[in-house]
């Protein structure tokens, strides 16, 4: 069953004069992960936005869950059902991993155990508890990316997505955290929707989907 689904959606920025996105559907499944490719400008990121619910679609369906995106509460489907990975990380670089993942506990509400759930957390993504400690500027690129999919995962969504999250990595850093996207998917029943440019990640999805670019407004 899909947990979200794309029918024939078309965006246009409220300033713009073309289309960014014409007639796209997509279906995503949880227990898979996703490769959205496309050259720059081709709307990938405002994809993801209207998937996040930060853009508001106007035409054309986004379902989540048989439920039409716009007519649910956005605030509580964007702190329970999607959680978000960035290229840049945009950790809280003062703050160590561990809080930096339990501020994002504390900010979508999560109550009870925040410490441990996020030392656990840490732990399935390869971060130990020394490196837990650390202030996130001490840490490596790929080891603060870690941190970010620990804290996408703070409170349990269905729905990972991921904006070039091994853009600013080395190809083995990229391996290692396709690793943790595929097991994400396979182990946990995750939907892990990735935007990307490198051939190696879109190799590793088990789907991958393709934005051609947009036509001119008519
Ligand atoms: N907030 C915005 N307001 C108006 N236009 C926007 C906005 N964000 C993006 N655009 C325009 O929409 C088009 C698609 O941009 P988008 O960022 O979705 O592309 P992309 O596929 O993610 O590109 P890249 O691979 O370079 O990240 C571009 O022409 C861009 O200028
Ligand atoms: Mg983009």
């Amino acid at each position: 069953m899909n947990v979200l689904e794309l029918k024939n959606v078309s965006y246009m920025y409220d300033d713009g004069n073309e289309y960014v996105l014409k007639d796209i559907s997509f279906a995503f499944e949880k227990g898979k992960v996703y490769a959205i490719k496309g050259r720059s400008g081709s709307g990938k990121t405002t994809l993801l936005s209207l998937i996040s619910g930060l853009e508001k679609y106007k035409i054309g369906n986004i379902i989540y869950q048989g439920k039409e995106l716009n007519a649910i509460n956005l605030d509580y489907y964007r702190s329970h059902s999607i959680g978000i990975v960035f290229q840049s990380f945009n950790l809280l670089p003062h703050l160590t991993a561990l809080e930096n993942v339990v501020l994002s506990m504390e900010i979508n509400h999560i109550k009870e155990n925040k410490k441990e759930k996020a030392i656990q957390l840490l732990e399935e993504v390869g971060i130990d508890q020394t490196k837990a400690n650390r202030r996130v500027l001490k840490l490596s690129g790929g080891e603060q990316q870690r941190v970010a999919i620990a804290r996408s995962l703070s409170y349990n969504p269905d729905i990972i997505i991921a904006d070039e999250p091994t853009g600013n990595l080395d190809h083995e850093t990229e391996n290692d955290i396709m690793e943790i996207f595929t097991e994400l998917a396979h182990k946990q029943n995750k939907c892990v929707i990735i935007v990307t440019h490198s051939k190696n990640v879109a190799s590793q999805a088990d789907i991958v989907f393709e934005l051609k670019k947009s036509s001119k407004r008519k």
